[in-house]
């Protein structure tokens, strides 16, 4: 096991740096015997390492002239670059949650669109933010989670990464430092990079951030917003109480910091307390989606802006997409309005701890964690396992996971692995777990 361990950490180590830049493309890597050496290991080890670093990608040997970086341009992690030697049979690396019923609905719905006396409402441009209805009929929906806020402090956007990247450009400039768990939603760290951002990982501490270390964090460096998922964590699917939002709530104020809460997640547990909107309305910003609700095709969202910067929100808006497609607008405030998002957001909750049931019986003997209500949970693997190549084996055989690297704020994922499980029908779930369950007790470290 030591042996197992020590070959993993050299194969991080190295991995680490390739895919930090420090190891540039075409360098050539030392010997067998020479990285034997440094490491104080066996040369078998060494030679472990590299065929290893080559299952992954990372690194490639060339007969008579050594072992050397490979190019990793578009390396993105497993779900969205690699080309895959199967037909997808079971996608677990991304929630795309739908029943039958739902296609129904849609057409349905359109119908009734399509007889309505004011189609021709959907053919003109609307305000940037949304007309003033559709934006009550969202306030009014947010009264239910704990949100109380005036109709033009609305703001809606194509989805909660488009409010994610319309809050960003309202708030901040290049170089700027957003706080963000250590774990988190790859989303933003997408967006962050687009926009030029510094993030300083907030450790976690038990089941939830470590607030001292938030606090010291604020202190010593211009933290310019704090970006948090209160609710149903992506990807850890922590609900945090209400003592921790009210001190993450005076931390930011204390530091006047601005609050980015993603609430995408959040109707999988109605029971949470209030939102961190709540506890500091005038510097936090919370924004959702309708995707894992309804349907992530959809691209609707909203973000509740604080009125003093309800106007940046709307020229950054202007900015990208000029505001949400009208013919959606009319869908998705219909279905909010007439309580069809609401029967959904229930059937989910309902779906979800059915699936977790599933999840808990069938990874028993593994450290699986999850929400109780969660479409997704987290599968930390056992100490001899690295998560690439766990993934590049579960995918070999047709099921997609995510890493913990595509989470990570911090150069050091931990090896484990994000489980979505609101994508596969209901009745291949038992056997695509089991799957999972199978490859990680078998294949050797
Ligand atoms: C935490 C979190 N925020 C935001 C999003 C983006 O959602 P949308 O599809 O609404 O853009 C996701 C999508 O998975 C998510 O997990």
């Amino acid at each position: 096991m030591a042996g197992a361990a020590r070959y993993k950490q050299i194969v991080d180590q190295i991995a680490a740096a390739i895919r930090a830049g420090d190891l540039a493309a075409g360098t050539q890597l030392p010997t067998h015997r020479e990285l034997a050496r440094t490491h104080r290991v066996a040369v078998a080890t060494a030679t472990r390492v590299y065929a290893e670093l080559a299952a992954i990608g990372l690194v490639g040997g060339e007969p008579g002239r050594g072992t050397f970086v490979l190019d990793q341009h578009g390396y993105h992690g497993i779900d969205a670059e690699r080309t895959l030697p199967v037909t997808r049979i079971a996608d677990l690396s991304f929630n795309q949650p739908l029943a039958v019923d739902q296609t129904a609905q849609l057409r349905n719905a359109l119908r009734e669109i399509a007889g309505s006396g004011t189609l021709d409402s959907l053919l003109y441009q609307h305000p940037p933010a949304g007309r003033s209805h559709d934006r009550a009929i969202v306030a009014n929906y947010l009264l239910d989670r704990g949100i109380d806020v005036a109709p033009d402090q609305v703001v809606l956007t194509h989805g909660a990464q488009h409010g994610i990247d319309t809050v960003l450009t309202a708030t901040t400039r290049p170089g700027n430092i957003i706080a963000a768990d250590t774990l988190t939603y790859p989303g933003l760290l997408l967006a962050a990079n687009a926009h030029r951002l510094e993030i300083a990982p907030i450790p976690q501490a038990g089941v939830g951030p470590d607030l001292d270390a938030l606090e010291h964090l604020c202190r010593t460096r211009p933290i310019r917003a704090i970006y948090t998922m209160p609710t149903v964590h992506n990807p850890l699917g922590w609900t945090l109480n209400a003592d921790t939002r009210h001190r993450l709530a005076d931390i930011a104020t204390t530091h006047d910091c601005l609050i980015i809460e993603d609430g995408t997640y959040a109707f999988l547990d109605n029971t949470a307390p209030l939102p961190l909107q709540h506890y500091a309305p005038d510097r936090t910003f919370y924004l959702a989606s309708l995707s894992k609700s309804l349907a992530t095709g959809l691209r609707f969202g909203f973000t509740v802006a604080p009125t003093t910067h309800r106007r940046a929100l709307e020229t950054s808006l202007r900015a990208s997409t000029w505001g949400t497609t009208p013919l959606i607008t009319a869908l998705a405030t219909t279905w909010i309005a007439d309580g069809t998002l609401t029967h959904w957001e229930k059937a989910r909750r309902a779906d979800a701890r059915h699936r977790q049931h599933l999840a808990h019986t069938a990874l028993h003997t593994l450290h699986y964690t999850a929400h109780p209500t969660s479409q997704f949970g987290w599968l930390p693997l056992p100490p001899h396992l690295r998560a690439d190549t766990t993934a590049t084996h579960l995918a070999h055989t047709g099921i997609l996971v995510t890493t913990a690297d595509t989470f990570t704020t911090t150069t050091h994922p931990p090896h484990a692995l994000r489980l979505a499980l609101a994508s596969p029908p209901l009745t291949q779930l038992p056997t695509i777990l089991n799957h999972i369950h199978h490859t990680i007790n078998t294949i050797p470290g």
